[in-house]
């Protein structure tokens, strides 16, 4: 590709925060020739000239080789990277939500117009982890991709937690420092890890998930007590999305605040930082860690993709053919504390085999398994009640085969 013309769409903190490292990087050339924005009352730090409100400025602009797709609403981020794809312009996005829902789609385009679609940026910020799954696992038995991957959820953990601030406090600050997501239901609830869940899987295991397929549960109704809890027992509570294979042709996944051990990497990952271990048969136990929310760290992976783009380096996908015989399954049974307001949750959660249960004066919890696929069946009425739920960190293990005859009979009989 010669130079670098650049249409960026969106100049909020991921934005501004490219546009501040490209300044600054002497070395890199690369110009931005417009940039397409919404609100036209708004005070910008910039020449009225390089803004525009017509996103054809930039889509119907030949100069304009690379369109940089920054904005926050997955829909309009959707028209604008199908049309620049089709219209053979090369695309940087970090719009997690628009690539976990459209991500087959989008996979099929770029092979149909040759035209590559980057977004490392999407998925823990400055850490290049879809990049390593991609060309350094491309032939590792990889059995696990495990990590905290919401900044703004282990900022919140880490400010209650460990300096006693208040959750309300926490999320504020997380927001006021651009960390959390306009609506940052979408981070506490679980739904940002989820979404970026779905873009690892796809880029680990060479698997399709959809968001509604995949059980996530957040931060939301963490209380006083499940910290103490945890402290007690010297865990931390961790907001941690998981991708593992279950055995040879079965894949699992699943977002879940967990308790984590002082021995586990993801113990130590504080504030915004994220962190992920890939767990593999060659390599074994690897760690990442870095930044994972904020204009600058998430705008030097928007960099290192403009960056690729100039030697046409685009994701083979190679997995997709080499793992066709993988299947996704909910059909594994997790360990979880639940820690519950009343006997409706209980029943609500239809624990197996329970090793511990308490009940005080205040609260009262159980320490038992859980059927997956049951989580994902009654997903919005978990967060809609008084209770919280965290894994254990015990490996998942496939639901028995006795348990999916007799479901089956069951279904049978109904
Ligand atoms: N809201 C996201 C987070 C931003 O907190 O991780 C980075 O994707």
């Amino acid at each position: 590709m010669n130079g670098l013309k650049i249409g960026l769409f969106g100049f909020g903190c991921v934005g501004q925060g490219l546009y501040d490292i490209l300044n600054q990087n002497e070395g890199f050339r690369a110009e931005v020739v417009k940039i397409c924005v919404k609100d036209p009352h708004k005070a910008r730090p910039l020449s009225d000239s390089y803004f525009t409100f017509d996103k054809e400025e930039i889509l119907g602009n030949p100069e304009i080789n690379l369109v940089v797709e920054l904005i926050n609403n997955a829909g309009e981020a959707y028209d604008i990277v199908t049309t620049a794809l089709k219209r053979g312009k090369t695309v940087v996005t970090a719009n997690k939500k628009m690539l976990a829902e459209h991500l087959e789609e989008l996979v099929a385009l770029q092979g149909e117009y040759g035209t590559p679609l980057l977004y490392e940026a999407s998925v823990c910020g400055s850490i290049p982890i879809i990049r390593n799954l991609e060309e350094y696992y491309d032939n590792e038995l990889l059995h696990s991709v495990c990590g905290i991957i919401n900044g703004s959820s282990n900022y919140i953990l880490s400010k209650v937690f460990s300096e006693g601030q208040t959750y309300t406090a926490a999320l504020k600050k997380a927001q006021e420092l651009g960390f959390a997501e306009t609506d940052p239901t979408l981070d506490v609830g679980g739904f940002d890890a989820l979404n970026k869940l779905c873009i690892l899987v796809a880029h680990a295991y060479g698997l399709f998930v959809k968001p509604e397929e995949v059980f996530n549960f957040g931060i939301q109704s963490l209380s006083a007590h499940d910290f103490q809890f945890a402290r007690e027992k010297g865990l931390k509570i961790k907001l941690l999305a998981q991708v593992q294979k279950v055995d040879s042709g079965t894949v699992t996944a699943f977002v879940i605040p967990q308790l984590v051990r002082p021995d586990d990497y993801l113990y130590n990952v504080e504030n915004e930082y994220n962190g992920v271990t890939v767990q593999a048969a060659f390599a074994d136990r690897q760690f990442f860690m870095g930044k994972g929310a904020g204009g600058h760290p998430t705008g030097s992976a928007v960099l290192s993709d403009i960056s690729a783009s100039r030697y046409a380096y685009r994701y083979e996908y190679r997995k997709l053919s080499q793992h066709k015989n993988l299947t996704y399954t909910t059909a594994v049974t997790l360990e979880i504390y639940l820690r519950y307001h009343d006997e409706a949750d209980l029943e609500l959660l239809q624990l197996g085999y329970i090793s511990e249960k308490y009940s005080g004066r205040n609260f009262h919890y159980v320490i038992g398994e859980v059927s997956l696929a049951h989580l994902l069946t009654i997903r919005e009425e978990l967060a809609s009640r008084d209770l919280f739920i965290a894994s254990t960190g015990r490996k998942v293990e496939p639901v028995r085969e006795k348990v999916l005859v007799e479901e089956a009979l069951l279904r049978q009989v109904m």
